[in-house]
């Protein structure tokens, strides 16, 4: 019914205004329950990471509920766990429309959204009504637009304070392309010191896991200075991979677009990256996969090069919301 049905009608609209209006049906009084009849019984097995027990391998991507709005919804649709934000301190809008444009033939999007996000407080607000049961919250942080880059750890160290009392984990995203400079803070000797400064507050405050979400293009010394980086500072897991600047197999009007790629085109080479992150830790870093998942193969390909969880986004755009559940109850370790 989705590919029939829905994504036709939904493809008529601009791409921000067709997720607006998804977000606004999901988060609808009788949308939780009538989601779970359709969708909610699944034959999966939880599984452990980074100390903490999930009802099955699959989570939703960053970026899609990124002000925590309609968890319950989307808790109904089976994900073993949601991450919302990027969030950063104080509100900001983002960068100029139009920000997302799908190709459809290639099952990819590309995006500049630039961290729209009503601010810390308001998705503080949100998760403070909102109760979830089987799905657990990650809230992925994020460098605000006006801050220097010198003085990121700043922000990610006032935002681990704000929110790890209402998070199951964090998320610090420093490989989103549409923030100025923010891929930089993964060298080396920026990430060592940022993540020990994050490192601190935790010691200073309660604890979570903390997780890394990294960019897909990555050489393999800038990875490996990643994972030194992650394993010196006693960081929980690695969440790979964020969109990339390529554009192969896209059509020539995607070069001139600003932003990030996902989809299907990204499937491969995160699933590459996952499997050399794997490789180099001995399978000791808890890794989420993400990228490209476009069906229940490219996220099963994902466990096989490593992965302990997988999340999805572009995926559900095109295949719909069954993807879930067929993730779900088709994986196995
Ligand atoms: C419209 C859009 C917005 C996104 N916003 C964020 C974000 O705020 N923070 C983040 O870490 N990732 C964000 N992402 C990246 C996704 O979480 C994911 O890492 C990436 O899209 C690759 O997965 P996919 O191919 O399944 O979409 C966004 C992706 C899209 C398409």
């Amino acid at each position: 019914m989705y590919a029939e049905l829905i994504r036709p009608l939904l493809f008529r609209l601009d791409p921000e205004q067709a997720h607006h209006l998804t977000l606004q049906a999901l988060r609808m009084p009788l949308a939780a329950p009538v989601l779970r009849f359709f969708f909610g019984t699944q034959n999966s097995q939880p599984v452990e990471a980074f100390g903490l027990r999930f009802t099955n391998r699959v989570g939703l991507a960053a970026g899609y509920d990124k002000n925590g709005v309609a968890l319950a919804g989307l808790e109904a649709l089976g994900f073993g766990h949601i991450e919302c934000g990027t969030v950063t301190r104080i509100p900001q809008q983002g960068n100029p429309r139009p920000r997302v444009h799908r190709f459809p033939n290639q099952h990819a999007v590309i995006n500049s959204m630039g961290f729209p996000n009503d601010g810390v407080d308001v998705l503080l607000a949100h998760l403070e009504r909102t109760h979830l049961t089987r799905t657990r919250l990650g809230i992925n942080i994020g460098k605000g637009k006006d801050t220097p880059i010198e003085r990121a750890a700043e922000d990610y160290c006032a935002l681990y304070e704000h929110t790890h009392a209402r998070a199951d984990y964090i998320v610090i995203n420093i490989s989103s392309p549409n923030t100025a400079n923010l891929r930089s803070l993964q060298s080396r000797t920026a990430l060592v010191e940022l993540l020990s400064a994050v490192a601190e507050t935790r010691r200073s405050t309660a604890h979570r896991p903390i997780l890394v979400k990294i960019a897909p293009d990555l050489n393999t010394d800038e990875l490996d200075d990643v994972l030194d980086a992650i394993a010196q500072t006693g960081m929980d897991g690695i969440i790979a991979t964020n969109t990339t600047l390529h554009r192969d197999g896209l059509p020539a009007s995607a070069t001139e677009l600003r932003g990030g790629a996902s989809g299907a085109i990204l499937t491969a080479r995160s699933t590459e990256i996952i499997r050399h992150i794997a490789r180099t830790t001995s399978g000791r870093l808890p890794i989420i996969g993400v990228g490209g998942i476009m069906s229940a193969d490219d996220a099963q390909a994902k466990f096989d090069a490593g992965a302990t969880l997988v999340q999805l986004y572009t995926g559900m755009i095109y295949a719909g919301p069954r993807l879930v559940r067929q993730v779900a109850a088709d994986s196995r370790q």
